[in-house]
């Protein structure tokens, strides 16, 4: 097996074998350090503005030739993530294919270890993750803006999740500028939730309480030059009640940093100072598992 890093940054594992040739990619996990959320859109989206970062919290997603396509999944958080078309990794390749005009073979191994359903992106990185893999198992060449229209139809993450690196996210997620100048380096205490929250229903409930008049300002925090903040904290607190009494009671530890990501259940703690970070994941895991991730600044290369 040798390793190589591909033009787009990607880590890959090539395993040669005499009939076999896999493509192994990392799918990394995200944050939204920043999300403003605009009114609805006659499509039934958000127009959205979202520094996102990637996360060194990463599943791994292996593609080899084969007849037909076939998906497995495995590893810490694979629980009821499903192995058939539901999986937005299968619905990824046949679109791909498709925009390709070629047969969608391939065996696609995922090992899971992002939490699922918790806002930290994992279905949409394992997706991107795919759709890079198999651009260059089935040698399309596909450049980086077909990529990336193949992804924003796959879902709104997906684009972004391509990019693995830290980028200012508008649109309803398909437009992506990555930041000219790395981040300061950070670390992310991570409390993944227990809890499954959709995220329809998160946004259905931020226009609820939109027009009712009773969506509050967003908290802010700021750090290394950012103002963090999510539009989708309070309506995410109100669809997901456990996750926002765990939120409040990690606040009252004097953790107020502590926020939702995305639209939850995963909450999360941003620090510039690593010691910090390490004194808090202590503190958090009283009351909830947690668990430290680095932010992948852009510097990596
Ligand atoms: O694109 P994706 O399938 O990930 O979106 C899931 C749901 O989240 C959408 O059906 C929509 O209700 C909501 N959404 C939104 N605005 C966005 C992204 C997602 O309203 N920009």
């Amino acid at each position: 097996m040798t390793m190589t890093t591909g033009e787009d940054g990607t880590e890959a594992g090539h395993f040669f074998a005499p009939d076999e040739r896999c493509i192994g990619i990392k799918a990394l996990a995200k944050l939204n350090l920043t999300l403003a959320v605009g009114p609805l859109r006659a499509d039934g989206y958000h127009s959205l503005d979202s520094l996102m970062v990637p996360l060194s919290l990463a599943d791994d997603v292996v593609v080899r030739p084969a007849d037909g396509l076939s998906l497995t999944v495995e590893g810490p958080t694979a629980d009821g993530v499903p192995d058939g078309p539901e999986n937005l990794v299968w619905r990824a390749a046949e679109r791909l294919a498709r925009e390709a005009g070629v047969q969608a073979n391939a065996a696609i191994r995922i090992v899971k270890r992002i939490p699922v359903g918790g806002g930290l992106g994992g279905g949409s990185s394992d997706a991107a993750a795919t759709l890079l893999a198999l651009n260059r198992l089935w040698q399309l060449e596909l450049d980086g803006i077909r990529l990336s229209a193949v992804a924003a139809d796959v879902g709104s993450d997906v684009p972004f999740c391509l990019t693995r690196r830290p980028a200012r996210v508008s649109g309803r997620g398909e437009t992506v500028e990555p930041l000219t100048r790395p981040l300061p380096p950070l670390w992310a205490v991570l409390a993944p939730g227990q809890w499954h929250v959709s995220t329809a229903e998160v946004y259905a409930a931020l226009d609820k309480l939109r027009q009712n008049g009773k969506l509050p300002p967003p908290r802010t925090f700021d750090l290394a030059g950012l103002t963090l903040r999510n539009d989708l904290e309070t309506p995410a607190a109100a669809v997901c009640e456990p996750m926002g009494r765990l939120l409040q009671q990690l606040r009252a530890t004097g953790l107020d940093r502590m926020m939702v990501a995305g639209s939850g259940s995963t909450l999360f703690a941003i620090f510039d100072n690593e010691e910090q970070a390490n004194h808090w994941e202590d503190r958090i895991r009283v009351h909830a598992p947690a668990r430290i991730a680095t932010v992948l600044s852009g510097a990596e290369g």
